[in-house]
């Protein structure tokens, strides 16, 4: 398949498009390179640095590379500055998105998989979480993302757009080539693999949590089983997924098992083979308790396994690709 991926430079873009090269797709890769790095997309993948909010070069893009299918990675993605800021995510995620599809209508482009979030259920009442739950976000992030699912649904209904929304809980680890490197850093698993680094210590966010040991749970799934599902879902775009699926669906995914900040900590201290500076500081605004996914709906759907759930596995693979990229991506591709 051709296939287009927003925000291929990033974390999860990045990995996905190593995933989709190996299994023998042309990828074209755009990507404004804000907060991903050129040196992350592979070079059996054509880059182009612009945004996928410029509704006139995607167009042409789209068309001039006879595009199949689009995955929508790029966002932006801090629960913090959607706050701060909530005039950004409007205008990346929602009017950016829509003009993102707007390229794929006037392109003839009907499928797309879009990097979607566990945070558009807020604080969810019962875990683990389904596709069923409510959608009920508590910050601007969420919220965006919410609103662009529904974008693609009505799409979907006048327009016949085939979308696939991909709910990500709680990503972690790296592939060999790729890994994490966000500036600045607020993900739990990267904050502390540098805390093991320096040796400065690294603020666990609050241990008075209605939770076993006090501290947050979620559900971490690795970068690598996530560019697998992303694959999958892919291909499901082209077909129904079952008789009388709608055009638009939306997947969990995640491992199912949770594990709370310290038991992160405590996987971090095996997998480095050192103890792990921390104090221990007040909660952060807006972490909900407990976010555990069921992804029995992407299984199902999709015959997607997560198979690398360890977190020993996840952890170990993160530091062995920091260790590997001390200084994170350097300038050249
Ligand atoms: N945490 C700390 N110290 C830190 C960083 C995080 O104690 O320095 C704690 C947080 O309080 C939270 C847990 O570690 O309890 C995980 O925090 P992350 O920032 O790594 O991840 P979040 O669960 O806040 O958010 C992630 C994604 C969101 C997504 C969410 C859905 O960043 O985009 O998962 O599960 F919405």
């Amino acid at each position: 398949m051709r296939i287009l991926v927003t925000g291929g430079a990033g974390y999860v873009g990045s990995v996905t498009v190593e995933r989709l090269l190996a299994a023998g797709h042309a990828v074209w890769v755009l990507d404004d390179v804000s907060t991903g790095h050129a040196a992350a997309v592979p070079r059996e993948a054509t880059l182009t640095v612009a945004s996928y909010t410029d509704e006139d070069r995607v167009t042409r893009l789209l068309v001039d590379n006879s595009i199949e299918a689009i995955l929508h990675c790029a966002a932006r993605s801090l629960v913090g500055e959607s706050i701060r800021e909530p005039s950004i995510y409007y205008r990346a995620n929602v009017v950016g998105g829509v003009a993102l599809l707007e390229a794929a209508r006037r392109a003839g482009v009907g499928r797309i998989v879009f990097s979607s979030t566990a945070a558009v259920y807020g604080i969810p009442a019962t875990t683990p979480i389904t596709e069923a739950a409510p959608l009920d976000p508590i910050n601007p992030y969420g919220e965006t993302k919410r609103t662009f699912e529904v974008a693609m649904r009505w799409y979907g209904a006048a327009y016949g757009l085939r979308s696939i929304s991909l709910r990500y809980f709680n990503v972690a680890g790296a592939s060999e080539r790729n890994g994490e490197d966000h500036d600045p850093e607020t993900h739990l698993i990267p904050t502390i693999l540098g805390a093991a680094a320096s040796g400065q210590p690294m603020a666990l966010f609050g241990d008075d949590y209605p939770t076993p040991d006090g501290t947050p749970i979620r559900d971490y799934i690795h970068v690598e089983d996530l560019a697998n599902a992303h694959e999958l879902a892919l291909a499901a775009t082209g077909v129904p997924l079952e008789p009388g699926t709608p055009p638009a669906v939306s997947l969990n995914l995640g491992t199912g098992t949770g594990f709370s900040v310290r038991d992160v900590i405590g996987a971090a201290e095996a997998a480095v083979g050192r103890p792990i500076p921390y104090s221990t500081g007040p909660r952060r605004a807006g972490d909900p308790p407990i976010l555990v996914a069921s992804a029995e709906r992407a299984r199902e759907l999709l015959g997607w396994t997560p198979r690398r759930g360890s977190l020993a596995e996840m952890i170990g693979s993160a530091w062995r690709w920091r260790q590997a990229h001390p200084g994170g991506y350097g300038e050249t591709r």
